[in-house]
């Protein structure tokens, strides 16, 4: 069993490992990815807006985002982190003060500047991260006429999708593909941001495959494997999730289920 769990990771790292720094669409500085999180510090006060610690708050708070307002054609990418703060909240736990800007890698490009609170509650079971969160011009958002374009294409039941390897170890994705690959990193937010902790900093590495599910509702539904990258672990973690799109409905996650790497594992990583 032992003998082949290692295999088994070793292949999957093999197999895994040219399709990881991939996606076309940087999140955030390259530059920043040099600050590697020894030990994760658990500084107070101002923070370097550049740093780890500052980076990982703003992390969470762009999964917030995502998954209130993003869509296969908006998904909300880190651009920098201007200010940040850090402080102890009683037994509460501790609550990052940011303020930072984010781009839409959907279609408009547009940058928002962002401000938001995110406080870690400091329990014995894991609990997500509370989120605060302002953006200027978030209003003013409406669904676009290629969500609706989209939606008509894809909502008759007889042209159901399905693909894999989004994006490909070449790093590329298809222009066809490229709604779902958004939805997918939309969806995957909804579990990054429940699954996040001071001690992780997740984002989304790879769709492993989308099947479109049938479904008599007016949503598309679509059943995820994704892949995502703990920063901090340095883990690829495997999630499976059923998330359903339209564009008066907006992006919701309906199942999610944690794929152990090994096949006796029994928890997702934030029960430990
Ligand atoms: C990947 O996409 C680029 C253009 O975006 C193209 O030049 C290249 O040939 C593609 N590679 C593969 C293996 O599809
Ligand atoms: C989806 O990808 C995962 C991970 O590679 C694999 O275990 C699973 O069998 C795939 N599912 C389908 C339906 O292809």
């Amino acid at each position: 069993m032992e003998m082949f769990c290692l295999l088994w990771l070793l292949v999957s790292l093999v197999r895994l490992s040219p399709a990881l720094p991939v996606s076309q669409e940087p999140e955030g500085n390259p530059a920043d990815r040099s600050v590697t999180p020894a030990a994760v510090e658990m500084a107070t006060g101002d923070l370097v807006p550049t740093h780890f610690p500052a980076r990982r708050a703003a992390q969470v708070a762009l999964h917030h985002l995502n998954t209130r307002h993003g869509s296969p054609f908006r998904v909300f990418g880190l651009q920098q982190v201007h200010k940040a703060t850090a402080e102890d909240v009683g037994t509460g736990g501790r609550k990052y003060s940011l303020d930072f800007s984010v781009t839409d890698y959907g279609s408009s490009g547009s940058v928002l500047r962002c401000s938001a609170d995110v406080l870690f509650p400091r329990t014995e079971k894991h609990s997500p991260p509370e989120v605060q969160l302002h953006c200027e011009g978030l209003q003013q958002i409406s669904s676009s006429p290629e969500e609706e374009a989209f939606y008509q294409k894809h909502i008759s039941p007889d042209s159901a999708v399905s693909a894999h390897d989004i994006p490909d170890s070449y790093g590329n994705i298809s222009q066809d593909m490229k709604p779902f690959w958004h939805l997918a990193r939309v969806a995957a937010s909804f579990i990054m941001l429940r699954e996040s902790s001071e001690n992780t900093e997740y984002n989304m590495a790879q769709v492993a495959n989308v099947s479109q599910q049938e479904t008599s509702e007016k949503q598309l539904m679509l059943k995820y494997h994704v892949l995502l990258h703990d920063f901090v672990s340095q883990e690829i973690i495997h999630w499976k999730l059923l998330s359903s799109w339209s564009p008066d409905g907006g992006v919701r996650v309906l199942e999610t289920e944690w794929q152990p790497k090994c096949p006796h594992a029994t928890k997702p990583p934030s029960a430990n």
